[in-house]
Order: structure tokens, then C-alpha cells, then sequence
């Protein structure tokens, strides 16, 4: 979603106090931020980069209740109970986006619209309907099956139409709460990269350039966080997405939402402009650092979309990163082993709604307020019934280590094109090369510093991409986003080759 800039504050140059120490400056962290401003509580905001540049700059922003991972799977998981508490906090996040947006006279195109889920090939009306009745349950009493979704000519054949979703502009919504944040007495800093979060009373968070906070309370919304080394990356996986977005005539169809069920499954919104509507069709998702090929997948979606649609040329294209949890649901609270550390990570495809369920359920758990997700969401559960899907997720990890005994992408750097990275086998060592566009090389390591996996070059974004939990760097190989807190190192520094999995928690 592309908007300018937001405002640009500054980095923390001295070492401060607060009631609470936010890091990470997305959905999750700023509305966070916003709402325990709103409580009277004194914060600081520490983001890396930009505000709001990470996974929610790249968001297509649907704000639903209709759960990518289908309601008759967190049935099956968690039981009835719970999967009426995920309906009423998807719910409850999309009414508290509309709540702020009135309260902040926010002008960023929010409005609600109906949503439909469609079939993909490998399933039948059978699956909507088990899908409706499990809604039905949670408590969604409104989910109906309907003939067709409004999709223009596209016949989808029958559709369970979930009403009352929305959608919105991020970076409008946000540069609003950011406003909010700072008139409220908050503190944002940004260029600001944390490297190390000690819990204690207080807690301590440490700048890379040597600055320190100290807060009663620390919020990890680093997306995937990087103070826990282990236990919650065994419980998701980094997934990359594929979006594009071309010219439909006008009301040429309805403005909704709209899911398939395919898999991998596609999403569909519209944006109104001027003289046309933007089609914005995302999907072709894979699990992070395993393909090499974002070229076929644009191509792929913009076929599956001119099959069905008639549009212009495609005028945007761009990719990101969702965490999937293993047991479909985000870990939002208490981070594990900790007392005043929370954390929220695992927002698969609904990191909208579940970014503002962070704001709700960690602002609650901080001032010490009761909240009935609280055990939904807890970032400690156990979930035995998804015991099939740990071990799917941990033995694909597991075999990303035969990167160790593979040989490079290409036999030397001369063989790189400008603008172009690749993995080189120098003797025992792998090392991630990338050619800038003056002809100069750059090579470190390409031993993730998280635990060891070989880093794929990622040449959509330009970027070194982890392939076990999702850890990224930039070409040159400085670190944007975790688990990994610390960039791949230089290749004269001396680097363990065989990872570290011994490394505790
Ligand atoms: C293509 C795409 C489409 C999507 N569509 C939808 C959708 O339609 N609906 C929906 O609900 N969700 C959608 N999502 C998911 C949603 O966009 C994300 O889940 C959400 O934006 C994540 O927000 P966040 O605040 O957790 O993370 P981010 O926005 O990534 O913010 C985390 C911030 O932490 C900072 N950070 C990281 N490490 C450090 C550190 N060590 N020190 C300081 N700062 C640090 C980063 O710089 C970053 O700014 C989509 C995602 C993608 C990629
Ligand atoms: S992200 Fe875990 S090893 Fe790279």
C-alpha cells in the first residue's frame, strides 16, 4: 500500500525511562503504542527502520473475521469455546479500528464491506458448508451460502458471504495513531535498532548504538520476535506472498472482500480511484527462502486474475512475508520464561485484525485488566491436537541443514549479473555474494545468525531470505527482520560453521 512517507522522528541518542518500552513501529506495536497512551501510561516506541515499513507497508489490508484457517479447523484444535473467543476478537478488532478512526477523525478510506469465500478445484460446496456451520458456532450467526460471489463475470459458483468486514489504508490509519501517540506523551524513535531485551524490574533494552531503555513492561512487536531464540519459532513458519494490482472499469463489480480456497489461496479486493477501481489480487505463497521464482508467481496470479477479470496492464507488484502459527492462531501475551516481556507474533494472513487484538489484549495484560483471550492467545500453550503440524513445519526445518552439504548457486562471483546475489562455496564455507550495479562485490557469510540455516537470495526484494524461520538481511547483509537480531557476518570473522543447535532457549 503505497502512501508518502510518514512523519520521520528521530533516533534515541540518550538512555531513558518509561512505564512501557514498545519495539517495533507496525500495526502491532503502534496500536499497542495508542492504546496504552489512551490508559495515561508513559511509552517509548523503538523501530529499526522507518515507521510502519515493515510487513505492514506490503498489506492489502482486509480487515476480516473470516479466518484464512477456516473455523472448523480451530474447532478441531481448540475446541467450540475457543473458536467463539477468535470470532469475538477478530470481531472486536475490526469495530475497534472503526471506534479509533471516529475518534481520531481518521481519514483513511475505511469502510465496511461484505466478504466471500469461493471454492478453489481441490474442494466442494461441501467444505463452505462445513466451514458455515462451524461459523455458526462461533458465534458469525450471519454467515449465509449464496449462489455466486459479485464478482463481475467470474462465475464462482456458490459462496458463504461473511458481512460487516472492512478495509482501510494503513499508512493513513497509522500516521493518525502516530499523531495520537505523540500528543498523548508518547515517545517514537526510529533508526533505533534493539539488540538485546534483559525481563527484570526493571527491564532492559539495549540500542545497537549503545543507548538503553528501561521500562516497567517491554512489548515485542517485531513481527517475529527476536528475544526468544527457540521455542515460539518452532511453533510457526515464514510464508512469502505475491500481490498485483491492475486497472478494472469502474463499479464493474462489487466492492467486497474475496478469498478462495485454493491452495495456496488467493485474495481479491478492490480500491476505489478516480476514473477506475484497482483490482488487488494477492496469493502464490510459498514457505520463505524455498523458491526462487517471484517472476512465475506474479505471472501465475496475473493469469489466474486475467482469466477471470477484465483488466489493464498491472500496475503494481510486490511481495511480503506472513508468519504462519502452527495451530492457527497468533501468540500474543506473555512471552515465555518472562514476567514483563510480552510479545505478538504469528499474525498469518489477518495481521490487521490480530495487530489491533495485540493493541487490546497486551494493553489489558500490562495495566493488569482481565481479558477473556487471554489463554486463546497465550504465546505458552500447548496445542497437542496440532502435533501433526509441528512436526511437518520442524522436519522441513530440519532438512534445510542439507544446505551444509550443497554445492553454491554458481561457482564465483564473476558470474553474478549487477543488481544480482547468489551463494558461493568457498571451501568449507558458504558465502552469500551480491554484485551492486557499479560492478563491486560484497560478501559475508551466509550462515544465518539465528541458528545456523544457509541464507537463499531472494531477487524480488533484494534480499537474503533464511529459509528455516524466516529471517531476513539486505544485500549487503544488515539484518531487517528476526529472529535473527544481528546481521550475517563478515567473512573474515570467524563463524561456526555447523550450527548451533545446542543453544538453549
Ligand atoms: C502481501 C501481504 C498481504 C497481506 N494482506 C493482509 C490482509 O489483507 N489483511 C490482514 O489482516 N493482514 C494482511 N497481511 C499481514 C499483515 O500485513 C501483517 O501481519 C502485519 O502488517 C504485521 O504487522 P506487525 O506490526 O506485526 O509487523 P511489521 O509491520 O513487520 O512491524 C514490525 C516492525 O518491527 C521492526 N523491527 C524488527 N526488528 C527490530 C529490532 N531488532 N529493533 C527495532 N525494531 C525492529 C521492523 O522494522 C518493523 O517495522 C498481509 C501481509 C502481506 C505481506
Ligand atoms: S531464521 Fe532461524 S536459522 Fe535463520
Amino acid at each position: 500500500m503505497e502512501d508518502g512517507p510518514l512523519p520521520v522522528p528521530t533516533m534515541l541518542h540518550e538512555d531513558i525511562e518509561a512505564d512501557v518500552c514498545v519495539i517495533g513501529a507496525g500495526i502491532a506495536g503502534l496500536s499497542t503504542a495508542y492504546e496504552l497512551t489512551r490508559r495515561g501510561l508513559q511509552v517509548v516506541v523503538l523501530e529499526d527502520g522507518l515507521l510502519a515499513a515493515g510487513e505492514t507497508e506490503r498489506t492489502t489490508a482486509h480487515l476480516s473475521n473470516a479466518l484464512d484457517d477456516r473455523y472448523f479447523q480451530i474447532e478441531r484444535l481448540h475446541g467450540e469455546h475457543r473458536a467463539q473467543l477468535a470470532a469475538e476478537s477478530h470481531t472486536a478488532a475490526i469495530d475497534c479500528i472503526e471506534s479509533n478512526v471516529w475518534r481520531e477523525k481518521i481519514d483513511c478510506d475505511f469502510e465496511r464491506l461484505d466478504g466471500f469465500l469461493f471454492t478453489g478445484p481441490e474442494h466442494s460446496t461441501d467444505y463452505l458448508e462445513r466451514e458455515r456451520e462451524a461459523a455458526h458456532r462461533a458465534g458469525l450467526a450471519g454467515v449465509e451460502m449464496v449462489a455466486c460471489a459479485p464478482l463481475g463475470s467470474f462465475d464462482t459458483g456458490p459462496a458463504l458471504k461473511f458481512s460487516r468486514q472492512g478495509q482501510f489504508h494503513p499508512l493513513k490509519y497509522l500516521r493518525a495513531l502516530i499523531a495520537a501517540i505523540a500528543r498523548n506523551g508518547g515517545r517514537i524513535f526510529t533508526h533505533t535498532h534493539v539488540d538485546e531485551i534483559h525481563d527484570g524490574t526493571p527491564c532492559e533494552v539495549h540500542t545497537a548504538t549503545g543507548r538503553t531503555v528501561r521500562a516497567d513492561a517491554v512489548v515485542m512487536a517485531t513481527n517475529v520476535p527476536v528475544n526468544d531464540r527457540v521455542t515460539i519459532h518452532t511453533k510457526q513458519a515464514p510464508y512469502r506472498t505475491y500481490v498485483v494490482a491492475a486497472p478494472v472499469p469502474l463499479n464493474g463489480m462489487a466492492h467486497a472482500l474475496f478469498w478462495d480456497t485454493a491452495d495456496p489461496y488467493h485474495y481479491v479486493r478492490l480500491q476505489r480511484c478516480q476514473s477506475h477501481d484497482l483490482l488487488i489480487v494477492g496469493g502464490e505463497d510459498h514457505k520463505t527462502g524455498q523458491a526462487e521464482d517471484p517472476e512465475k508467481r506474479w505471472e501465475a496470479l496475473t493469469q489466474w486474475a486475467r482469466r477471470r477479470f477484465t483488466m489493464g496492464a498491472i500496475v503494481h507488484r510486490w511481495s511480503g512475508q506472513v508468519i504462519e502459527p502452527i495451530d492457527y492462531l497468533a501468540f500474543i501475551g506473555r512471552n515465555p520464561g518472562d514476567k514483563h516481556v510480552y510479545i505478538a507474533t504469528g499474525d498469518s494472513g489477518q495481521g490487521m485484525t490480530h495487530g489491533t487484538i495485540a493493541g487490546i489484549l497486551l494493553s489489558d495484560l500490562i495495566t493488569g485488566r482481565d481479558n477473556p483471550w487471554k489463554e486463546l492467545y497465550d504465546p505458552s500453550r500447548k496445542t497437542v491436537r496440532a502435533a501433526g503440524e509441528f512436526a511437518r513445519e520442524n522436519l522441513n526445518v530440519a532438512a534445510q541443514y542439507r544446505d551444509y552439504a550443497t554445492g553454491g548457486d554458481i561457482k564465483s562471483a564473476d558470474d553474478l549479473m549487477p543488481g544480482q546475489g547468489a551463494v558461493i562455496r568457498h571451501g568449507l564455507r558458504k558465502v552469500a555474494a551480491y554484485k551492486s550495479e557499479d560492478g563491486s562485490v560484497c560478501e559475508c557469510s551466509a550462515v544465518c545468525p539465528h541458528l545456523g540455516c544457509i541464507v537463499h537470495w531472494n531477487d524480488a526484494e533484494k534480499t537474503w531470505d533464511c529459509p528455516c524461520h524466516g529471517s531476513r538481511f539486505d544485500r549487503f547483509g544488515s539484518v531487517l527482520n528476526g529472529p535473527a537480531i544481528s546481521d550475517l557476518k563478515a567473512l573474515d570473522a570467524r563463524e561456526t560453521q555447523v550450527p548451533d543447535l545446542a543453544t538453549k532457549d
